[in-house]
């Protein structure tokens, strides 16, 4: 009897635990289709709660929190970001986690993280490519340009400068997701990544970022900015200096929504 007890009591403790796993995961589901259904036109999942802590969890890996212009996280969400038009593009950069191939700069560190918009987890095994300007503001044939593949925990990390403003927009990097490994599959996304004012405007107080003579446009005044960064969206990425020796290098982080089965290209 006693041990029929003790199976029926620890059944009913499994019972209850996976029914309070339960109710925790309906409320978070709930949140989401209240959000999901305040506008009229269907909208992309909200992924926000998902998103906040996947960015937290990475700088918490890092242990690198010492100085930052901004204390507080920025509003994460990776609601699908409208797709920009491809800007500067080269087909087929090479596989390499450091674009930066001896361009001068401010070291940057991108942890990108892609997020399969369809669930709001991780998105292994997803090619991500990046490109952007130097320090003065060019684009170059090969520098500032490569591929890497998401690994199992969704996060693809490059190594570049942080890039010098063109007169075509806000500072901004480019970036194209492939929802597989490889270059010659269709393309999910293509969006720009921006970054606050203030910080543009430190870097571009710095060798050689000073000898930039492009026309500098605030992110206020670029529309790929504004629709980019609204409805939910943002495309800002997160910014920390690397210890307290700036600009020893700065690593940024930034969540992309991608829905894998959508493609744009
Ligand atoms: C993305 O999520 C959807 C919905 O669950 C799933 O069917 C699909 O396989 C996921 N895609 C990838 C590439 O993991």
């Amino acid at each position: 009897m006693a041990s029929v007890f003790e199976r029926s009591s620890s059944s009913a403790k499994r019972v209850l635990s996976s029914k309070m796993r339960f109710t925790s995961f309906v409320s978070l589901a709930v949140l989401c289709s209240i959000a999901a259904a305040v506008p009229t036109a269907p909208a992309p999942k909200d992924c926000s709660a998902e998103v906040a802590k996947y960015n937290m969890e990475r700088r918490a890996a890092r242990g690198l929190s010492k100085r930052t212009f901004y204390s507080q996280m920025l509003d994460l969400t990776c609601a699908l970001s409208p797709e920009a038009t491809l800007e500067d593009y080269t087909a087929n950069p090479p596989i390499r986690t450091d674009i930066t191939e001896g361009q001068p700069g401010v070291a940057f560190t991108l942890d990108i993280g892609v997020m399969n918009t369809s669930t709001c987890k991780p998105l292994p095994n997803a090619m991500v490519e990046l490109w952007g300007p130097n320090a003065v503001g060019a684009y170059g044939t090969t520098f500032l340009r490569g591929a890497t593949k998401t690994a199992s925990n969704g996060i693809a990390e490059f190594q570049t400068i942080f890039p010098g403003f063109t007169s075509e927009g806000a500072n901004h990097l480019n970036i194209l997701v492939h929802p597989t490994a490889s270059e010659s599959s269709g393309v999910a996304h293509v969006g720009q990544l921006f970054f606050t004012d203030p910080w543009t405007d430190v870097v571009s107080q710095y060798t050689d970022y000073n000898k930039n003579t492009n026309h500098r446009m605030k992110n206020s005044a670029d529309p790929v900015f504004a629709a980019a960064n609204s409805g939910g969206v943002n495309s800002i990425v997160d910014l920390e200096s690397i210890n307290d020796d700036w600009p020893e290098g700065i690593i940024g982080y930034i969540t992309v929504g991608v829905n894998p089965t959508k493609l744009v290209a």
